[in-house]
């Protein structure tokens, strides 16, 4: 048996320097933010990208002939490939969205209205985001089709039984997230594709939150659709991705209708362009897609393996410690390898909202509130919860502080003397 080679730890303190946001005081304090599952800090690289387009090659893309189109366009291009390259995918199964928000849309829009029929069914879970929950529903809605929900067990797992005493041959979509941004769950997606295809569905990944941490290749899990936003991962915001298999991207209907999306143009009828532009109609975010070229070769660069590794040490770390406190209550699996670095709590006779504002007081940026998962918050009998997630750039000493500034909040509302 071959023994896989030891991972090389993160160098944090050469990597942090990347950061220019890490050195900002709040409050009087260096800022320990964890809050990187709604938005990851971002690299000077990708500041630096952003500025560079600005100051030196701002122009239009596929339009112009000049030096300065020229060179947007290449940049604009090469960063699909690159996006490509992170997820295992080619070029032009690439869709430049304005986030994985979009991205859902555009599927539910584009393919959902067409294909999903009265009494036919969509799958989703108990534990997806409300982007990847909402659209469905409007789907389902408009079609007359169900929309079913796999329930999730006390774990904070997936219900595999359930999910198959639902998933029937009148199932269309089935979408699921990779990565609870609320429970830190991370699912079986290979195994719910398969399933999913065995019943003659299509299957829809929500990646917001995996593609930052791990390494995925689309042709593994062997996907229909994976939405991810570039916010999340370390790349600007407005910009996020739509991957599609070539062959149902090629058959699919447009989503936005107008400039760039055709290939001619007739007063009563058009024809589209190939793929991916077919999908993105209109002037893009040309510096937002450029800078999240920049943000996919950063995570290269890394190596997401190690990205993995450092953010799942420091949720170790944080789980041991949080669970050290009374009072606390950690949702999710207990399970360490079925989670990532995300852990959303409550602290006992303390609100999430007042627990963040103290936290706050010695910089501290953690999430409080429903996460954009009301149906979960239901389910766990909660209104809602603080959230503490981890990212490359995080240290054991920030979850440190965050334990300090928890005992202090428990001081202040008396629990402790
Ligand atoms: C799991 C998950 N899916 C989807 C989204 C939606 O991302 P965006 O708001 O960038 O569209 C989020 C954002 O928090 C998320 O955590």
């Amino acid at each position: 048996m071959q023994l896989k080679e030891a991972l090389q730890p993160l160098d944090i303190e050469s990597l942090r320097k990347d950061f220019p946001i890490l050195q900002r005081m709040v409050n009087g304090h260096l800022i320990t933010y964890l809050d990187s599952a709604a938005t990851s800090q971002k690299p000077k690289q990708v500041i630096l990208a952003l500025e560079d387009y600005y100051k030196r090659y701002n122009a239009n893309i596929h339009r112009g002939v000049y030096k300065l189109s020229e060179e947007a366009t290449q940049a604009y291009e090469d960063a699909h490939t690159k996006v490509a390259s992170l997820i295992d995918a080619s070029f032009d199964e690439i869709i430049f969205t304005r986030n994985a928000t979009e991205g859902f849309n555009l599927v539910a829009y584009a393919w959902g209205l067409e294909h999903v029929k009265e009494g036919d069914n969509i799958i989703v879970s108990w534990m997806e985001h409300h982007s990847n929950l909402v659209p469905w529903q409007f789907v389902a809605r408009q079609n007359g089709a169900v929309l079913k929900h796999i329930r999730i067990t006390e774990d904070g797992l997936l219900d595999m039984d359930h999910f198959l005493s639902i998933l029937d041959e009148r199932t269309k979509i089935v979408s699921i997230t990779q990565f609870s941004n609320v429970l830190g769950t991370i699912n079986d997606v290979k195994t719910i594709g398969k399933l999913s295809h065995e019943k003659g569905a299509v299957f829809i990944v929500d990646a917001a939150q995996s593609v930052p941490h791990f390494a995925i290749s689309v042709k593994e899990i062997d996907c229909d659709f994976m939405a991810f936003s570039g916010h999340k991962m370390l790349g600007p915001t407005g910009i996020g991705v739509l991957y599609g298999k070539k062959d149902i991207l090629n058959t699919m209907r447009p989503f936005l209708y107008g400039g760039d999306m055709i290939s001619e143009v007739n007063l009563d009828k058009s024809s589209w362009n190939e793929i991916p532009w077919k999908f993105e109609a209109g002037t893009p975010n040309i510096a937002g897609g450029i800078g999240l070229g920049v943000a996919a070769d950063y995570l290269l660069g890394v190596g997401l393996d190690r990205i993995f590794e450092h953010t799942r040490n420091i949720t170790k770390y944080a789980l041991q410690k949080l669970s050290e406190i009374p009072g606390v209550v950690i949702y999710g699996p207990k399970e360490i390898n079925l989670r990532g670095g995300v852990i959303s709590f409550n602290v006992k006779g303390i609100h999430a909202h007042d627990l963040a504002s103290i936290l706050d007081r010695f910089g501290i940026a953690i999430r409080a509130g429903h996460h954009c998962a009301m149906p979960l918050m239901k389910h766990l009998g909660i209104q809602a919860c603080a959230r503490a997630s981890f990212y490359l750039y995080n240290t054991l000493e920030d979850v440190d502080k965050l334990i300090e500034g928890i005992n202090e909040a428990r001081r202040i509302f008396g629990y402790v003397s």
